[in-house]
């Protein structure tokens, strides 16, 4: 008989640590709601306690779910009470309690004597502020997950000890994290059997990995620890995740379905609709997937030589081990065009995943009739951008608005650029040279908001193909440690180029407010309520 493998989704909790990968609240949701569509079995919304906009997200993603909503806590009271709170409205919810479990973390993180002089004693600490932590979490909710932060470096012995008493207190799913992606496989997995073996009451709970992606292991590592025993893993859509990531969604799904007569294991995802998730996390975050990243990449089902091609137009099985079919990517491509009503619309956003209100139909409605105006031909890549943007207007404050651009170019003369850009309810006005158009332009925003800023990426990809196709422009900047992303989206490349710097700028300050609002630095405040 095949068992089940628990596909616990952390896209929207570590997935958006990635580095300038920020989601606002409605793009959380519109993600949770296709995670839900794609059968997921837990969706990790977020950490409530870390900020008030990661709390909301979790409590609207809570309020709208029927799959099991968790959150994240430290093993602290007032992380759990928070998370109990944000998650109250959930059909089916879960609480994500965790603690450093390795030595270099316990002795790095537990450093002051009130958790103890010895390591010794520091250890017998954490452990009872786990056993703390699970006992108040279940008296919030049945379903409890304890997870072992740096349990791949963790000594075996101590945590067999700090598993079997978490289960003895109520822990429904132990994680095992290779929280630094330092595991091998055999040797990962080894650890699980281990853990199998030695913890008397380990039937008592599902076993869990967590894996991430440092060495380029997490998905192997997480296939390991499902031979040796694991039932739930951990993972993201695209992999993304903090540093390298974590283990991928599509590539640990489509392995056990591809491989199915190695294994007897299957999850109840819907494989086809792998490539919609995979290209909405990517159009959100503004991460762009490499070509060729297995499953989702663009070259993934792609056949270039002409021994392949050959091989592939006698039979597809020769160089195709699964069907681009059954990660929903098809090949009659639908288009839409300025006669398509409201209803081809509607109809065609439902199966890329988007689900509209009577008031957001509306104003696509009209953007949509603009395009296939300039356009004539509409794809579906075309609507991904148009929602893109739709999310951003409606639940992101703009701080900053491009109100005005010029740019004079060409071989002979000097780039020039003139932005207005309105920020609140100024309006501001510069000019400037530059390298070239995009450099003048940005000069220009520098300029009028008296900033100067450091870019650290910029990267600019043609949506469709064809000479009128949509422009986009994802930028990165960096402020004081911490990366913002931006992106926009224009037929003209330098119009793009600025709303993506003005995007950036706006997600700078968001998180700025967010920040003075924060009731406290999760890192910085006293989190021995357990000892
Ligand atoms: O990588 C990690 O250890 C984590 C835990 C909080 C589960 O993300
Ligand atoms: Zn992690």
């Amino acid at each position: 008989m095949a068992e089940k493998i628990i596909i616990f989704d952390t896209t929207l909790r570590d997935g958006e640590q990635s580095p300038g990968a920020s989601l606002n609240v409605y793009e959380k949701v519109e993600i949770a709601r296709q995670l839900e569509r794609m059968k997921v079995d837990v969706i990790e919304a977020g950490f409530p306690v870390s900020s008030p906009a990661q709390f909301e997200a979790v409590q609207r993603i809570a309020d709208q779910s029927t799959v099991t909503i968790a959150g994240l806590c430290r093993a602290v009271e007032k992380d759990i009470l928070v998370a109990s709170d944000a998650l109250k409205n959930a059909k089916k919810k879960r609480i994500h309690t965790f603690s450093s479990t390795s030595d270099i973390h316990i002795l790095g993180k537990f450093g002051d004597n009130r958790y103890g002089v010895s390591l010794d004693e520091k250890r017998q600490t954490v452990l009872k502020m786990s056993v703390d932590a699970v006992k108040y979490a279940k008296t919030f909710t049945q379903d409890v997950e304890y997870s072992a932060e740096d349990a791949g470096r963790t000594d075996i012995g101590y945590l067999c000890d700090v598993i079997e008493a978490v289960i003895a207190a109520g822990a429904t799913t132990v994680n095992i994290p290779d929280t630094t992606g330092y595991c091998m496989p055999l040797e990962f997995g080894a650890k699980i059997a281990e853990l199998k073996r030695r913890v008397k009451n380990i039937d008592q709970a599902v076993i869990s990995v967590h894996c991430h992606n440092d060495l380029g292991l997490a998905v192997a590592n997480s296939l390991s620890a499902i031979s040796n025993g694991a039932r739930q893993v951990e993972c993201t859509i695209n992999g993304i995740g903090e540093r390298a990531g974590n283990a991928s969604m599509e590539e640990i799904v489509m392995a056990l379905k591809v491989r199915k007569d190695l294994w007897a294991f299957y999850t109840d995802i819907i494989s086809e609709e792998i490539s919609n998730s995979s290209k909405m996390v990517s159009g959100f975050t503004g991460m762009i997937i490499q070509p060729n990243k297995a499953i989702v990449g663009d070259n993934a089902f792609a056949h270039e030589s002409g021994i392949h091609q050959d091989g592939m137009l006698k039979n597809r099985d020769t160089y195709e081990i699964m069907k681009p079919e059954d990660v929903g990517i098809t090949h009659n491509r639908i288009v839409l065009g300025r006669h398509s009503g409201r209803h081809g619309l509607v109809a065609r956003m439902k199966a890329l995943g988007y689900e509209l209100s009577p008031a957001e139909l509306d104003e696509i409605y009209e953007k949509f009739l603009v395009i296939a105006d300039r356009k004539k031909e509409v794809y579906d890549e075309d609507l991904r951008v148009l929602m893109g943007e739709e999310v951003q207007k409606q639940y992101e404050e703009q701080y900053y608005q491009l109100d005005y651009l010029q740019v004079t170019l060409g071989t002979s003369i000097i780039p020039t650029a003139t932005v207005r850009v309105k920020a609140k309810d100024k309006i501001i006005q510069e000019s400037s040279v530059g390298d070239g158009p995009v450099d003048a332009a940005y000069k220009a925003v520098e300029r009028a908001l008296k900033i100067h800023v450091n870019i650290e990426n910029y990267q600019v990809r043609s949506v469709t193909g064809g000479r009128d196709a949509v422009g986009e422009v994802i930028i990165r900047i960096r402020d004081a440690g911490k990366a913002f992303t931006g992106k926009g989206n224009s037929t003209d490349i330098v119009e793009a180029s600025v709303r993506a710097f003005l995007n950036a700028l706006n997600h700078k300050k968001q998180f700025e407010k967010d920040r003075q609002e924060q009731t406290e630095n999760i890192w910085q405040d006293n989190p021995v309520r357990f000892v």
